[in-house]
């Protein structure tokens, strides 16, 4: 079952959707404030605490111990954030909003009835944050200025520090979905839980868009957000989107 290809083709809609979210828009155009951030920050925490305590609890599962991987471990990386934006007792400080609390109640509930749907959580989770996230690394040190190693943990892989050492674990995880024996109606299920992954994370952006729009201020805000643009994941494989625009 070629459950890589199938993830990725099935959602590249959502993935589209993600990346024209307002949050998004502004994120790629530089704009990162601090509350927004941290508070998205904060419902990452909870979201990875789920995943990563289900995926713990499941490791001798025979499909989801294909992608079990400790290397690509969140929660540490998480910790350090969370401690450097709101001091030693962020645990006290922190939160998840209404849609982070949903997305974590997903996250328990598919571990506690269909285990096999956790590999749909952690692929949109990982290889996002393998992927795109590297950008939005880049984008948030340098709009908010951070000091050397702190406060964009989540997207820092200690153990896949270059390009090409993502790119050659980005193949090793696709292998690894592939090695999976799932009939038919398991894969679509994969596959529909990760649009519904998707659709959680939009819903958790959407909550940050006020704290940006009040911070730039309304024409701005619009003038960022108004048009959508091409997705990441839905172009012919080797061009980049400029020169799909250009085509
Ligand atoms: C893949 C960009 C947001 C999940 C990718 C890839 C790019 C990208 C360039 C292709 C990487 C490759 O083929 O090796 C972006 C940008 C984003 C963004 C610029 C924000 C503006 C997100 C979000 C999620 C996400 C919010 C989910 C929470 C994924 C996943 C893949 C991926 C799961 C792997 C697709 C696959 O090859 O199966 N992203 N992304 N991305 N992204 Fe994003």
């Amino acid at each position: 079952m070629d459950l890589a290809m199938r993830l990725r083709e099935g959602t590249k809609h959502a993935h589209t959707a993600a990346e024209n979210t307002a949050f998004m828009k502004c994120f790629l155009k530089g704009i990162v404030e601090r509350e927004p951030f941290r508070k998205l920050t904060a419902d990452l925490y909870f979201v990875y605490q789920a995943l990563e305590n289900a995926l713990d609890e499941q490791i001798h599962h025979p499909a989801v111990s294909k992608v079990y991987f400790p290397a690509l471990r969140r929660v540490p990386k998480l910790e350090a954030d969370l401690a450097y934006y709101y001091g030693d007792d962020w645990r006290h400080q922190i939160q998840a909003s209404p849609k982070g609390l949903a997305y974590v109640d997903r996250i328990q509930t598919v571990a506690r009835e269909n285990p096999a749907l956790l590999i749909a959580h952690a692929y949109v989770r990982y290889m996002g944050d393998l992927s795109g996230g590297q950008s939005l690394r880049h984008i948030a040190r340098s709009a908010m200025n951070l000091p050397p190693d702190q406060g964009t943990g989540l997207h820092e892989f200690d153990a896949f520090p270059t390009v090409e050492s993502r790119r050659a674990f980005k193949m090793t995880y696709r292998d690894a979905l592939n090695a999976i024996e799932v009939d038919e109606a398991t894969a679509q299920a994969i596959v529909d839980e990760a649009n519904l992954a998707f659709q959680m994370n939009r819903d958790v952006f959407h909550e940050m868009e006020e704290d940006v729009r009040a911070a730039i201020g309304d024409h701005v805000f619009d003038l960022i957000t108004r048009q959508d643009k091409p997705g990441s994941t839905d172009r012919t494989p080797g061009h980049s989107s400029v020169e799909l625009v250009a085509a």
